[in-house]
């Protein structure tokens, strides 16, 4: 575990200072490992994945949705993720206080690409050690996941 840790510690900085170095410039260097990565802004709040736009939320829940999302949500993630507290990953009951939909939409859709390309994502991976699996969710059903959450939110 230890090795390993070391390995990534070392991959992130050997990228942070391989990016930093390629004009010379002070202000270029000094920008942030995000722009170096490319992303667009959209990218960078809303995540990298098929979702590439703001979704409709209406303030209401949608009870039906919210139904279909749980019972995806105890199919295809509860063996790897807790509403309250860490497990495989990270806790997903208060993750809409840290993410917006898109975000988790794209994270579900494309977890890998999340990880590989985002720096939020990059970061997860290190700390949690695991890459979580691309589930064959749909989208319309990672949107229900996300209607899932807001209800769990709306019920605390
Ligand atoms: C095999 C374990 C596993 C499964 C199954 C899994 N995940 Fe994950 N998930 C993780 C791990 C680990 C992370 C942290 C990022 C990484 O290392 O890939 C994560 C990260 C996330 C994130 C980002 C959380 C944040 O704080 O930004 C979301 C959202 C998420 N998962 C939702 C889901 C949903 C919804 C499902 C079911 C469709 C699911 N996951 C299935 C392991 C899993």
């Amino acid at each position: 575990m230890k090795t390993r840790i070391f390995v990534s510690l070392l991959t992130a900085s050997l990228i942070f200072f391989s990016c930093g170095n390629n004009d010379g410039e002070t202000d270029e260097a000094s920008r942030s490992a995000e722009q170096e990565q490319g992303l667009t802004e959209f990218e960078l709040e809303h995540g990298v994945g098929p979702v590439t736009e703001r979704v409709d939320i209406d303030d209401t829940i949608d009870a039906e949705m919210a139904t279909k999302g749980l019972n995806i949500y105890e199919m295809k993630c509860e063996m790897c993720h807790n509403m309250e507290g860490r497990m495989v990953g990270p806790a997903l009951g208060d993750v809409l206080e840290r993410r917006s939909p898109e975000f988790v939409m794209n994270f579900i859709l494309n977890p890998s690409g999340m990880v590989q390309e985002h720096p939020e994502g990059q970061r997860l991976l290190q700390e949690y050690m695991t890459a979580m699996p691309y589930q064959n969710v749909k989208e319309d059903e990672a949107r229900a996941i996300v209607e899932f959450l807001r209800d769990y939110n709306q019920n605390q």
